[in-house]
């Protein structure tokens, strides 16, 4: 029989890496953290209506690529023939601002003239894309969402804040592109939106059929069109910036003298829309310059004013990003990053026959109590085998434990780096621990010396 596979587009992290996603996760916590930003878990699935209603009907994430999920309750419905409420409707997260916005809401978290709520979440998401290097189809994001203020310190604030993340993890400043644009509010982008739909129309017949059909129901995304004749045409579109109201000018002109004074670099890229729906005003994107193909974006947001109010909550203005950890990983690969191992014990304990086994068991069990990480052999290895093992496990320190040893009432402590040995008297496992930080201590004293 074939064995079961992983589904298309998933991955396994296996020890190494699953640690390091860890540490990755617990590094933006502490970065995000200097700035205010708290976590919040939110479901993996919510109502589907909550992602058509929020992201956008017209997206290519919610038109092709939600994965929607059936409880056998609900297939059995549909197969006998009847259908589902709408709250029944159910999709897998294919990001994490609709899901935040919604339980921001829900729990009522921004208060009338409170500070504003400055949320950080990280796991798995789900879009049904077609897999490729950098994209797949459960991905990992760490995110954040600052709901309740509109002032371009948010903004500004949060793509600093991104960068410094970036730098912490180990992406090198110069590897990476900062892209900027502004999309507008509801007073200015229509009528751009108009413009832009104009310019498809006058110059449908150089476009592909794509961007053709966009001019009816997602002008904008023609600048997001990867053909290169789509492309050409597009350089000649009007620029957003040319189009903006005074109030969005100053916000944006804000958010760059922010960037400037904080020295950050940034490109101004006047093509930048996004694939979601729900933006106002400040859009931004980090991508990696070299190795990474089409698949370079490592991150992005923006504002996005009216997504709480368009789920049903009240009008409250928005700001967030995500960043995609795999494409992180890509990133830090490509600049020689190795995972470190998973397993590194600071002790294992060789049993020289059989007799001491049991108090192997106890003496690792004290050892753990006392916040060492260690294991004994669980498979009547030969002490040849053990010792192996020992090594297999990058143990720092091996216990030789053999009836000479229990009859002394000490245990003999091997420094693997050094071949020390010392003996420690048993049942101590306070001096033990400590045999292994002086051994430490001399070993680092020898290191510096
Ligand atoms: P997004 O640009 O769709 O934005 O995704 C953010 C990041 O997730 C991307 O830059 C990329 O690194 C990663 N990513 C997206 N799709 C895939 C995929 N199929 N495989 C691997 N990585 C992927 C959002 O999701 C917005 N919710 C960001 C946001 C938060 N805007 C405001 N608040």
């Amino acid at each position: 029989m074939a064995s079961i596979q992983r589904a298309e587009g998933t991955f396994d992290l296996l020890p190494d890496e699953a640690k390091f996603w860890r540490k990755f996760r617990d590094t933006a916590f502490e970065v995000f953290g200097r700035y205010g930003y708290v976590p919040i878990e939110t479901p993996i699935f919510e109502q589907t209506a909550l992602f058509v209603r929020g992201i956008g009907e017209a997206t290519d994430v919610v038109s092709k690529e939600m994965f929607t999920a059936i409880s056998g309750e609900n297939l059995n419905t549909l197969l006998g023939g009847g259908h589902l409420k709408a709250k029944s409707r159910l999709s897998l997260r294919p990001e994490g601002t609709a899901g935040v916005v919604r339980a921001v809401a829900q729990n009522g978290l921004v208060t009338q003239g409170g500070a504003p709520v400055k949320l950080a979440y990280a796991g798995p998401m789900f879009r049904a894309e077609r897999p490729q290097k950098g994209r797949q189809r459960q991905f990992n994001q760490v995110g954040i969402e600052c709901l309740g203020a509109d002032e371009p310190t948010i903004d500004a604030e949060g793509i600093i804040m991104l960068m410094r993340f970036y730098e912490a993890i180990g992406i090198p400043a110069g590897a990476m592109r900062l892209l900027v644009n502004s999309m507008g509010c509801e007073n200015c982008r229509p009528a751009y939106r108009d413009k832009v739909r104009a310019y498809i129309l006058e110059h449908a017949d150089a476009l592909c059929e794509e961007c053709q059909r966009r001019a009816d129901t997602n002008p904008l995304r023609a600048f997001d069109c990867k053909k290169e004749g789509c492309r050409e045409v597009m350089a000649g579109a009007p620029r957003i910036v040319e189009h903006l109201c005074d109030d969005c000018h100053v916000h944006y002109d804000a958010v760059k003298g922010l960037l400037d004074g904080a020295d950050v670099a940034y490109v101004e890229d006047y093509t930048l829309v996004r694939g979601l729906d729900y933006y106002t005003r400040t859009v931004f994107e980090v991508q990696v310059i070299e190795g990474m193909g089409s698949q370079n974006a490592i991150g992005g947001g923006g504002r996005y004013d009216k997504l709480m109010a368009e789920i049903g909550g009240a009008n409250t203005p928005g700001f967030g990003f995500a960043l995609g950890y795999e494409r992180c990983l890509l990133a830090l690969q490509a600049h020689g990053f190795e995972f470190e191992p998973a397993v590194k014990y600071d002790f294992y304990i060789a049993c020289v026959d059989d007799s001491v086994r049991p108090l192997a068991f106890t003496v690792a069990q004290k050892l753990r109590d006392a916040g060492m990480q260690g294991d004994i052999d669980h498979q009547h290895r030969s002490l040849k085998g053990q010792f192996k093992q020992a090594d297999k496990l990058s143990a720092d320190y091996v216990l030789i434990l053999g009836p000479d040893e229990v009859a002394q009432g000490v245990v003999k402590v091997r420094n693997m780096a050094s071949h020390n040995e010392v003996l420690v008297p048993l049942g101590e496992a306070d001096r033990i621990v400590s045999s292994f930080t002086d051994s430490t201590a001399a070993r680092a004293a020898g290191a510096t010396s």
